[in-house]
């Protein structure tokens, strides 16, 4: 031991040297020691610095992924190939980029599911909600762009078929879909633009939002499973949470490798069959489906037909209706409410199928965005709340489960139900929210828990 004093003294000179220039010990100290923390966060506290985890994971993969891709129509799919068979560990490194995309979107469903069970984009954090919207907007299109580099049958079929979505959107999106494509069907200048999108522009926009959403929390500070501010029950962040953290990380790694190793296909849910064989422009497969983690929104694009649109038209009918005959609202804004429903009643009656599958699409995810000021119940946590609530909470999520198993699936009639029906479940749940989430008795937490008597512990 006493061998190491000259070397532990000269990294505390190096420390002290950078200290006086740059407050590094103190902003370590601020992070760990003195950055104070809910003394009883569960499990899913756990999937926030997961999902940090697997940003960095692709983040390096990705890195080395770069040095032998090559972003070229003629190339792409033959130089995958040879990253996977000549290139040292090149087969590892492909591996676990293409499960970290989905493991990205597992940790992140999971991660905004904590917030929904907790109410933790209520008040004050609705900012850090917002933030966390935009980082799984910028993931989809992340994903997307990453999905086409391979340039197999799926990548190239399934950016058609995005980006004709986009041509759908009223106005710009013609425009904004031969741009996207640099041409005016999917080819080389896609792949080009695509790439640049996912190695330059996406990932960075991505360290900043994250950068963003956690500075974002830190001000704030975080909510907890009871949902109850309690200044008094906090713990330093090291060593509860950092070991938390690492337990946490160390099952998550097991279970990741288990896939890398033994399922890399993941049964083709990670990489899908017809991604084996290289983009051919004249022959469309019998089947074209997104990645699991955005099937969901795909369904809901799917179910929107002609007689969906009618189904959604009479409950618009049966909601103006309600709004008239309750005579709640002063006269003006009755007024108001009618006209607008009238035009969005002959929107839907007139409008096509497929610019209101693309709105569907994404009021489905702006729809979350709102979701602070659509919850209006006076507790935050469903610990509290009526229990009829985490019924609802757990009919959405079985819905959106629905719709993943649905749009991963060739269209068919039972299907078709199955999906019509799920998505009324999830626009119900938010769209109803400010209405059923006021209904019903929370109960009232321990004076304990709410009033601190040593406040700031
Ligand atoms: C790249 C993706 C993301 C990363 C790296 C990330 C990272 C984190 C981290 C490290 C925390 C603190 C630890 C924790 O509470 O688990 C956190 C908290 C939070 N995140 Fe994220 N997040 C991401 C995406 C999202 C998304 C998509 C949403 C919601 C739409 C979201 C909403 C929240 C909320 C509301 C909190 C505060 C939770 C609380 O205090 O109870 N995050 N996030």
């Amino acid at each position: 031991m006493a061998d190491s004093g000259p070397a532990r003294r000269a990294a505390a000179s190096l420390l002290h040297w950078i200290d006086a220039r740059l407050p590094l010990s103190a902003l370590w100290r601020a992070q760990t020691r003195g950055h104070r923390v809910p003394d009883n966060f569960n499990v899913w506290y756990l999937f926030g610095s997961l999902a940090l985890a697997v940003f960095v994971i692709q983040y390096v993969t990705g890195f080395f992924l770069a040095m032998h891709y090559k972003p070229d129509a003629s190339l792409a799919f033959d130089s995958v190939e040879a990253i996977r068979r000549d290139v040292p560990w090149g087969w590892l490194l492909r591996d676990v980029h293409a499960a970290g995309a989905s493991a990205f979107f597992a940790v992140v469903y999971l991660h905004m599911f904590r917030g929904l069970l907790y109410g933790s984009y209520r008040k004050p954090r609705e900012l850090v909600w917002l933030l966390g919207c935009a980082l799984f907007v910028t993931l989809i299109a992340e994903a997307f762009c990453g999905y086409l580099l391979p340039w197999g049958q799926m990548s190239y079929w399934g950016a058609q078929v995005i980006v004709n979505l986009i041509a759908a959107i009223p106005w710009v999106g013609p425009d904004l879909a031969l741009w996207l494509r640099g041409d005016y069907v999917v080819g080389d200048a896609t792949l080009n633009r695509f790439f640049a999108f996912h190695v330059i522009a996406l990932p960075l926009l991505l360290i900043g939002l994250i950068a963003a959403h956690v500075v974002a929390l830190q001000h704030v500070g975080s909510n907890n499973p009871e949902g109850v501010d309690a200044p008094h029950a906090t713990v330093p962040f090291h060593p509860y949470y950092t070991v938390h953290d690492l337990f946490g990380l160390s099952v998550f790694l097991c279970a990741f490798a288990a896939v890398v190793f033994f399922a890399p296909d993941f049964g083709g849910l990670v990489l899908e069959p017809a991604n084996f064989t290289p983009a051919d422009p004249l022959r469309t497969p019998a089947h074209i489906a997104p990645v699991w983690y955005l099937t969901p929104f795909y369904a809901m694009l799917r179910a929107t037909t002609a007689t969906t649109l009618r189904l959604w038209a009479l409950a618009a009918l049966a909601a103006l209706l309600r709004a008239a005959w309750r005579r709640r609202h002063a006269p003006r804004r009755l007024a108001l409410l009618l006209a607008g429903g009238a035009v969005l009643l002959a929107a839907l009656l007139l409008g096509e199928a497929k610019t209101w599958g693309v709105a569907v699409l994404g009021g489905s995810i702006a729809s979350l965005f709102a979701l602070p000021w659509l919850d209006r119940a006076p507790q935050r946590s469903m610990r509290w709340r009526p229990r009829w609530h985490l019924l609802l909470l757990l009919a959405f999520v079985l819905a959106f489960i629905a719709l993943a198993v649905v749009g991963s699936r060739p269209p068919g009639a039972a299907g078709h139900v199955v999906a019509v029906a799920a998505t009324f479940v999830y626009f119900g749940f938010l769209g109803l929210m400010p209405w059923w989430s006021r209904l019903g008795r929370c109960a009232t937490p321990p004076a304990t828990l709410r009033a601190s008597p040593r406040a700031g512990r």
